[in-house]
């Protein structure tokens, strides 16, 4: 087969090398790549948000399976394009994709067919939403209804703090038309865990479960990115609370979606805290978490190509279950100086190739570009140096010794990935 595999990140990356390792496939492209997916793959400068470009590519080159890994470009409808044009594709398309490109459309769809989540109220005015601010104090979460890059969420500890962030959002627009609605909501407390399934609305198959640490330095201080680490399995998240979340979150949501008429196909990802009262969907995501992926693929010994192949022809029931490496996997960001905020480009990273020499341990390349033999720094998050190890604790110990073998000027990381695990 002919795969294509959209997008640039590690998360690419971390797909692009497993499905490498499937004996169904025999090329594999990435638009548009990175510069360490550009080693096993051919890297093609579209960008993942061209739908026609993309799509004009996939026909040229007789693609057989598109693998989608932003959610702009399914938000934008590249699957409804795709299979248009008779194109295979895995993942959910236009209206499906509004489970995370509309939190509004999210909330109401879990309050209909009651799947646990935080109390909120939806606002179009922003008087009317800082009224209600000063009526429920604080905290409280305020969230931009659109897409918003992993920004459009604000955890308020103070009323004046959730009031600059409806300014921000519905006066100042920051986000534009992403801010037009907001939502204000109940905080949550708890562990958060990522409970990602694949599904063809019929069948859902699980993959096993991680964590993500969303803020920039350790102990979860600073502000939020796209991600500095993972670990996987989630060891919060039990058998019993597993299956708690399987019944009243996931399936609820699909056979919900199902009842609304809307046919889901990929990824579904419910990003689920762990509270008190038992486990409430904090947002959904229409596709692979970042950095989530990292940490779970490398723990896949099945044939993930074949799974998403039967999501899209929906044909699921014909995988079982799918195959476990019961070792722990954590994922280390190395990210450029300044991430989240600005940072200088194009540093030499060195000791990639001391670290290729390790066992269990892969590094997937983020903001990463190749100029003759040197690998040089292009974006915020660089590297995802990612090791397995028979528990966390190892896992932990076999990671940290490749990240110190790794280095370019600004270099900065975590030193916690996994702690909680340890808990
Ligand atoms: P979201 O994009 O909705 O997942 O929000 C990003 C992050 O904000 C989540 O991973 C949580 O850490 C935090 N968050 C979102 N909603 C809530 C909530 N209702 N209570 C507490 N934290 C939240
Ligand atoms: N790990 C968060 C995300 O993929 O959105």
């Amino acid at each position: 087969m002919r795969i294509l595999v959209i997008g640039s990140g590690a998360r690419e990356h971390a797909l692009v090398w497993k499905i490498a390792q499937s004996k169904l496939v025999d090329k594999i492209f990435c638009a548009p790549g990175n510069g360490g997916i550009g080693q096993i793959a051919e890297c093609i400068d579209i960008k993942a948000e061209d739908v026609f470009g993309l799509l004009e590519f996939a026909r040229k080159e007789k693609i057989d399976l598109t693998v989608v890994g932003p959610e702009v470009a399914l938000s934008l409808g590249i699957v409804d394009e795709f299979e248009k044009a008779g194109l295979k594709i895995f993942g959910p398309n236009k209206l499906a994709a509004n489970l995370e490109a509309s939190k509004v459309f999210s909330k109401e769809l879990m309050a209909k067919y009651k799947v646990p989540t935080a109390g909120f109220k939806i606002f179009d005015n922003a008087d009317e939403a800082k009224k209600y601010i000063e009526k429920i104090g604080a905290p409280c979460v305020v969230k931009a209804d659109g897409l918003a890059a992993g920004k459009g969420v604000v955890v308020a500890k103070y009323v004046d703090e959730a009031k600059y962030a409806v300014t921000s959002m519905m006066e100042d627009k920051i986000f534009g038309d992403a801010g037009k609605k907001i939502i204000i909501e109940e905080c949550l407390i708890g562990q958060e865990a990522s409970i990602l399934v694949i599904t063809d609305s019929k069948e859902v198959v699980a993959l096993a479960s991680a964590q993500d640490h969303k803020r920039v330095f350790d102990n979860d201080q600073g502000p939020n990115t796209g991600g500095m680490g993972a670990y996987s399995p989630a060891l919060v998240v039990t058998a019993e609370l597993l299956k708690e979340i399987m019944q009243k979150i996931v399936y609820r949501t699909i056979d919900g979606l199902v009842k609304e008429g809307i046919d889901y196909r990929g990824v579904l990802y419910a990003g689920v805290m762990l509270t008190k009262e038992g486990p409430k969907t904090l947002e959904f995501n229409v596709r692979f978490g970042d950095p989530e992926t990292q940490v779970i693929l490398p723990r896949l010994k099945s044939d993930l190509v074949e799974v998403m192949l039967a999501a899209t022809e929906a044909k699921l029931s014909k995988v079982k279950t799918l195959e476990w490496d019961s070792r722990a996997c954590i994922c280390v960001v190395c990210a450029s100086a300044g991430y989240p905020g600005s940072y200088p480009k194009d540093k030499e990273i060195s000791g990639l190739d001391q670290v290729a020499k390790l066992d269990d341990v892969v590094v997937f390349h983020a903001g990463t570009r190749r100029v003759g033999d040197k690998t040089l720094t292009s974006g915020g998050r660089v590297l995802g140096v990612t090791g397995l190890g028979a528990t966390i604790k190892e896992a932990m110990n076999k990671t940290y010794e490749a990240v110190g073998k790794i280095n370019f000027e600004g270099i900065h990381y975590r030193k916690d990935i996994g702690n909680k695990a340890l808990l």
